[in-house]
């Protein structure tokens, strides 16, 4: 558990302060006549602490302008964003980690619980593909889903090593030259397929996009904990071209938080958690 006992102080912190609010309006409403007292409440203090807290991390997260206000306005409004953000936290914290251009994994890292790809309701590309257990597991389960609307999921890159990817990252550079590599490859230990928890589905170009799977993917992937990690749009905010092959296993209540809160991008979400964690939490 990270940084939770005082989450939940503030969820119920929260919560009263609905219920005060409820209490405070309704007895005026119902009789406008009544010369009973009703004490006024400051509200904006007791929310205070709270509304400094999420204003400092959105900043530091770098959460654009537009973005931060409306997440501000709705994690005041009751204690649905801090349960959603608490709901998230409980995961595996890899599955929040924020791997990208500026935070890398040790070279050392290997998961422990890597497991062969040996193709359930999916198909592989090739033998000797590997992904930890619970994203295997959910891949199954989404794969499961996507057959039965008749759609096949081919999976043609799961996890690498740091090592692994360093050839890839220098293939790259080799073909394509240092600028061009930087925006589609990342350097060893940026890579989010270090943590096993990423899978690049099909042609691994463009033409994924508009393939029966890539459509049924970008749509119900989610539902199933899986993320697109390089969206389209949001090159300077990832640093990578759009990738519509590339979903990184976040789990459910990630995948959910990330939808209802971040406009579903997953960076956004990421460099939230990661700077509430940063600041330890509540
Ligand atoms: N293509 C993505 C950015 C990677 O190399 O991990
Ligand atoms: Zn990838």
């Amino acid at each position: 558990m990270r940084s939770l006992g005082m989450g939940f102080v503030w969820v119920y912190t929260l919560v009263s302060l609905g219920c005060s609010k409820a209490e405070t309006r309704n007895p005026a409403e119902a009789d406008p006549n009544s010369t009973e007292q009703i004490l006024p409440v400051n509200f904006d203090d007791r929310e205070r602490p709270y509304r400094v807290f999420l204003t400092r991390i959105l900043e530091e997260a770098e959460i654009p302008e537009e973005l931060a206000r409306h997440i501000q306005a709705v994690a005041v409004d009751g204690p649905a964003f801090l349960m959603d953000l608490l709901s998230a936290l409980e995961g595996d914290p890899y599955l929040m980690a924020l791997v990208d251009k500026e935070h890398a994994l040790a070279a050392k890292y290997e998961p422990d619980d890597l497991v062969e790809l040996t193709g359930g309701s999916y198909r592989v590309s090739r033998q000797g593909l590997l992904l930890r257990r619970p994203a295997e597991m959910a891949l199954e389960e989404m794969a499961a889903a996507a057959q039965v609307a008749g759609v096949m999921l081919t999976v043609s890159s799961a996890y690498r090593s740091y090592s692994y990817q360093e050839t890839v990252y220098a293939r790259n550079v080799r073909e394509s030259g240092q600028e061009t590599a930087d925006q589609e490859s990342a350097r060893p230990g940026h890579s989010q397929h270090q943590l096993g928890l990423v899978v690049d589905f099909g042609s691994i170009d463009d033409s994924f996009a508009e393939t029966q799977a890539g459509r049924w993917i970008a749509e119900y992937a989610r539902f199933f904990g899986w993320s697109l990690s390089y969206p389209q749009g949001y090159e300077a905010l990832t640093g990578y071209r759009w990738e519509s092959w590339h979903y990184r296993y976040v789990g459910r209540e990630l995948t959910y938080f990330t939808d209802t809160y971040f406009k579903g991008i997953q960076q956004y979400a990421l460099r939230f958690i990661y700077q509430w964690e940063k600041a330890g939490g509540l």
